[in-house]
């Protein structure tokens, strides 16, 4: 999917990206022109986003927050997660209908940092992730390009994985009726709260990137059209419900509630 058609979403904040690795110059180059965001050897503190090829990894940086986010398959919170993460009996996983005899393909409509696919995609589940975001897809692209030359990681992201920069409303829309998943998984921004030390910091770079998230009723009703046995709805424990929409069940464990819509008895 081509990243140029999104450039509009890089109107505000301030963003530019910064390469001074020679052997990343031409990923960061060819980057720079399809979002349309101007190219430093150095670091930018006048710009309020900086995406870095300075690293191993392709690293989104927040000047305010003086800290960045990347993509990592392989070690960190979600390796940590695929080793000892509870499989199928963690609430994601009964959220989405696993079980034995039951591995549900998945089509995740908000895939951010690409945690909660990757966590079905280790389960079992064929994710195919859309992020309408060109910064977000390119850190997640990067992630698994880095995941693919490791073991632990290669398969999953090999077979279990499908990465798509677009606008998940027109990808469901134009989806063939043979392609169309058994689950829809959705993840909207959470509500920007007031007292920003209680929102962790990965939280607060994708807020201060994204617009706020008006569409999340929008991505619910459309995907209650197109998923065929149930559509998946992660909210904080205490949120209301996208849309006020009623869901057939809901799914809690300590900080998250899963709103399950059931659109088909399976
Ligand atoms: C809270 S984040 C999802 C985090 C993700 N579940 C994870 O585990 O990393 C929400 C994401 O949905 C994306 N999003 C919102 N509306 C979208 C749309 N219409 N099409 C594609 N992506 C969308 C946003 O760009 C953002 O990256």
């Amino acid at each position: 999917m081509p990243l140029g058609s999104y450039i509009c979403c890089m109107n505000t904040p301030s963003i530019c990206i910064v390469c001074s690795n020679i052997s990343k110059i031409e990923q960061a180059n060819t980057l720079a022109a399809q979002l349309g965001v101007p190219l430093f050897k150095e670091k930018r503190n006048d710009f309020d986003l900086q995406l870095r090829f300075d690293n191993d990894y392709v690293e989104l940086f927040d000047t305010a927050l003086n800290t960045g986010i990347h993509v990592n398959f392989v070690e960190g919170a979600l390796a940590h997660r695929q080793q000892f993460g509870g499989g199928r009996g963690q609430a994601i996983a009964r959220a989405v209908g696993l079980k034995q005899g039951n591995t549900p393909s998945v089509l995740d409509i908000t895939a951010g940092l690409a945690r909660d696919a990757y966590i079905l995609a280790c389960m079992g589940c064929k994710v195919t992730l859309v992020e309408q975001s060109p910064v977000l897809y390119s850190l997640i692209d990067d992630g698994i390009r880095r995941g693919l030359t490791d073991q632990a990681s290669v398969d999953v992201l090999k077979n279990f994985m499908d990465l798509v920069n677009a606008d998940s409303i027109l990808y469901m829309e134009h989806m063939d009726k043979e392609s169309r998943p058994d689950v829809i998984y959705i993840d909207p921004m959470y509500p920007e709260r007031k007292k920003s030390a209680l929102v962790k910091k990965d939280m607060q770079i994708l807020q201060h990137l994204l617009a706020k998230d008006e569409n999340a009723e929008l991505l619910l009703k459309t995907a209650l059209e197109y998923a065929t046995k149930r559509v998946v709805v992660k909210r904080p424990v205490h949120a209301e419900t996208v849309g006020g929409i009623k869901p057939s069940t809901s799914i809690s464990s300590k900080k998250t509630r899963y709103d399950v819509y059931i659109v088909n008895s399976e």
